[in-house]
């Protein structure tokens, strides 16, 4: 398959082929998985995606209650909906980010996927919004002093293999809230029941731009031994 209306030429891997890269290192899978906004505009076949859906569903939840969906929008109708709901959002957010950017080159740089794909949203081969049911033992919201990690926390182990799977295969894809941010107009484009709740939004099409390595703090910052602030990893 080819990027249709695109001069670019682009050629997908054949499913087989794309599938047997998830033999990939977990270490470099690991390391090199980051935010991949540029994307081919190619279709991505269900012969690729429904297996990397079904292995990210290995993933633990909550009592293993596994009150999870995926909705995969690939429908031009839904695609434009979801994207005139993100430019909402996006023509106010932009600008400020812009503005904090204060010219500075590699800022701005860091932008040009996000905004690559601001504007091409609706073009993107398929989005996966996992939506999680809100159920007696878990809900989205509580009280303050309970915790409520239990139920995003049975969201984003799924979200996290899912986007290993893509990177291994070759596949772009990133975890983002913000093109979902007003709930209800989710709820109607999807035809969500109001039990169960979407959670973020992968966009996901054959990488265009670059993966990792990522650059992340450094885990002698991170670790604390048995009580917080003891910190025998930090490096002098
Ligand atoms: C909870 C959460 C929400 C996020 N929301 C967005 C988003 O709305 N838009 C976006 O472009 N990226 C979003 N991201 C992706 C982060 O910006 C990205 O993972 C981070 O900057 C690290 O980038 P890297 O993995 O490419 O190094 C989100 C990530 C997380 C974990």
């Amino acid at each position: 398959m080819t990027d249709a209306g695109s001069t670019e030429v682009f050629v997908a891997p054949e499913p087989a082929e794309a599938l047997a890269r998830l033999g990939m290192p977990m270490e470099e899978a690991m390391r090199t998985q980051r935010a991949v906004r540029k994307l081919h505009l190619t279709p991505v076949s269900h012969d690729v995606l429904l297996p990397l859906l079904e292995l990210s569903l290995k993933a633990p939840s909550s009592s293993n209650s596994q009150d999870w969906s995926y909705l995969v929008v690939e429908d031009p109708g839904q695609k434009a909906k979801l994207a005139k709901l993100w430019r909402r959002l996006y023509k106010v957010v932009n600008p400020i980010a812009v503005r904090q950017a204060k010219g500075d080159p590699k800022e701005l740089r860091g932008m040009a996927p996000g905004q690559w794909q601001a504007e091409h949203f609706e073009e993107l081969p398929v989005f996966v919004i996992p939506c999680y049911k809100r159920n007696l033992k878990h809900r989205p919201t509580g009280r303050p002093q309970i915790s409520v990690a239990s139920f995003y926390g049975s969201v984003f182990p799924p979200v996290q293999n899912l986007l290993l799977g893509c990177r291994a295969v070759g596949l772009g894809a990133s975890l983002q809230t913000l093109p979902i941010w007003w709930v209800p107009s989710v709820r109607k484009i999807l035809g969500l029941p109001r039990s169960v709740n979407p959670v973020c939004i992968i966009p996901i099409g054959w990488a265009k731009g670059n993966y990792g390595p990522t650059t992340r703090r450094p885990i002698g910052e991170v670790v604390h031994l048995d009580r917080y602030g003891n910190q025998p990893f930090l490096e002098t």
